[in-house]
């Protein structure tokens, strides 16, 4: 849906009549009171609005902000890279680990220092962090000056709420958080961050129950969307020029399974569909190039999947396979319901059917318990996985999660040695596997301009990127590059 679809549902919008029950029209009436509001504020400072909106984390609060600056802008907001010139600021904050709650801190209190100057501004937080009670009562004691806070759940809401807030009678924050919601509100105004790119939801929350991982609390229990909704998305996104796209979900392998609860109500409805299925579906949209997703599971990840990213020539030949840990004491205590072996056999089985493959993962060290023989399993795993890159990270302690409370948390100092260690081994194993390409030529997207170097940065189907010079006309383009010089983590190339 493009910015003129959203202005003819604005044009038909009557505020003459009350809010509609009905999302997300409810939504657009609350964006045209606010337009409204705004245009006297514009004429009253005799310049453009501008707003900042900052995101914290994974993929999922990337698709959320651009849902907010979407709504942001149709409100009349014109966007800011800094938070200084800006009177709209928001954080889409992330408490996957404790660092990034308390850069969020860090980041308000300078917002307060600033609104000194401008007490104009107006400062919303929203994301998962606020779905916790401690942080929203942490913000009322210590960040008075935060106008609006809201969660995960009722984002779709945002422009209702911030008529709400600009409605309050005190100038202390607006707080609305909720629980849960079984409504998903997707049709809503989105500035894509590129034309040729995007994500795309199909589920939101999880169900697995890391023992480590607070999603499930903040993010609630797994919903998938409907499987025709999904398709229409991305078949309009290709109509305006996306070439790529990167399906959405904490743990994608389970898409589905909650309409199959009641599996003859989901036959009848077109729902049956599970992931494979939605890829192949996704995959039929003429004029789509490449199709990725994010995240799937281990313990999860069936024989159909594999077979139709070997047989699907848009499905990218990678697959993002968090490990977590490579001993199985420590995968036991995680709640992660594979073993050591079960996860080397399904290496195995991915490199065999589909040859050239790019694996990454995602590896937590210092899991309470962990010792020096179960960290040697994740150096096993690592060098023999052979994976192209991984997130790594020490583990963080979560309020709420069970594993906060189990016994045996490592100190810091050993989880930091542990950690430089695993990050050397890292290096060494992608550094050689990358190295093996060199000469090749590979297709890749281009991406992005660096216009000081004169240089484009494409990225390859397996999610390598590879610098290289050509002319900026040729952003959003498929190209082929000759691979000359592995760099570690990218090529330097030549467009042939
Ligand atoms: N501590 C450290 N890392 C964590 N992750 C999730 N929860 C924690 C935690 N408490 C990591 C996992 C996950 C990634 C998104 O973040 O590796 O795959
Ligand atoms: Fe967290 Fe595990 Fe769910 Fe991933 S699968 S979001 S790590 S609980």
């Amino acid at each position: 849906m493009n910015k003129d679809y959203f202005e003819q549902l604005l044009i038909k919008t009557d505020l003459s009549l009350p809010a509609p029950e009905r999302e997300p029209e409810r939504q657009y009436y609350f964006i045209k009171k606010l337009r409204g509001i705004y245009t006297e504020l514009y004429a009253k400072k005799k310049r453009d609005l501008c707003y900042h909106v900052e995101t914290y984390g994974c993929q999922m609060n990337a698709k959320d902000s651009e849902k907010l600056a979407g709504i942001l802008s149709m409100i009349g907001f014109k966007p800011t890279d800094s938070e200084k010139n800006a009177d709209f600021v928001i954080y889409n904050t992330c408490t996957v680990r404790e660092n990034a709650n308390l850069k969020v801190y860090g980041r308000v209190g300078y917002l307060g220092n600033l609104k000194k100057k401008n007490p104009d501004m107006m400062i919303a937080l929203c994301g998962c962090m606020m779905q916790e009670e401690h942080v929203v009562k942490k913000i009322k004691e210590s960040y008075g000056f935060v106008d609006l806070v809201f969660g995960t759940h009722n984002l779709y809401m945002f422009a209702e709420l911030l008529y709400e807030c600009m409605l309050r009678k005190d100038r202390k924050p607006l707080v609305r958080v909720i629980d849960s919601s079984d409504k998903i509100v997707e049709a809503l105004p989105s500035e894509q961050k590129y034309g040729f790119k995007a994500g795309v939801n199909i589920s939101f929350g999880c169900n697995n129950f890391c023992t480590y991982c607070i999603v499930p609390y903040v993010r609630g229990r797994e919903k998938s969307r409907k499987p025709d909704e999904i398709v229409s998305e991305v078949a309009e996104m290709v109509d305006n020029g996306v070439k790529e796209v990167m399906l959405l979900g904490q743990n994608v392998n389970s898409y589905g399974k909650d309409f199959l609860k009641n599996k003859a109500a989901a036959e009848r409805m077109n729902q049956a569909v599970d992931f494979p299925e939605l890829l192949h579906m996704v995959s039929m949209i003429p004029g789509l190039m490449r199709i990725r997703f994010m995240t799937p599971h281990p313990k999860d990840l069936s024989d159909k999947l594999i077979e139709e990213i070997a047989n699907n020539p848009k499905v990218c030949k990678h697959v993002h396979l968090p490990l977590q840990s490579g001993s199985t004491e420590i995968l036991r205590k995680m709640n992660r319901h594979y073993t050591k072996e079960d996860y080397l056999n399904l290496v195995k089985k991915i490199k065999d059917r589909i040859p050239g493959v790019a694996l990454t993962t995602d590896i937590i060290v210092g899991f309470p318990g962990e010792t020096e023989e179960d960290f040697a399993d994740t150096l096993d795993v690592v060098e023999k996985a052979g994976f192209a890159s991984a997130y790594t990270f020490q583990y963080s302690k979560r309020a709420g999660t069970p594993a906060a409370s189990y016994p045996g948390q490592v100190p810091e100092d050993v989880v930091s040695e542990r950690f430089d260690r695993l990050l050397a081994l890292i290096h060494d194993t992608s550094d050689k596997l990358a190295k093996k390409a060199a000469g090749s030529v590979s297709e890749v997207l281009v991406e992005e301009i660096n216009a000081e170097k004169g240089t484009l940065t494409g990225r390859m189907n397996n999610n390598m990127l590879v610098h290289f010079e050509g002319d900026e006309k040729l952003l959003g383009e498929l190209v082929n590059v000759k691979l000359i010089e592995c760099k570690g983590f990218y090529y330097l190339g030549e467009l042939i």
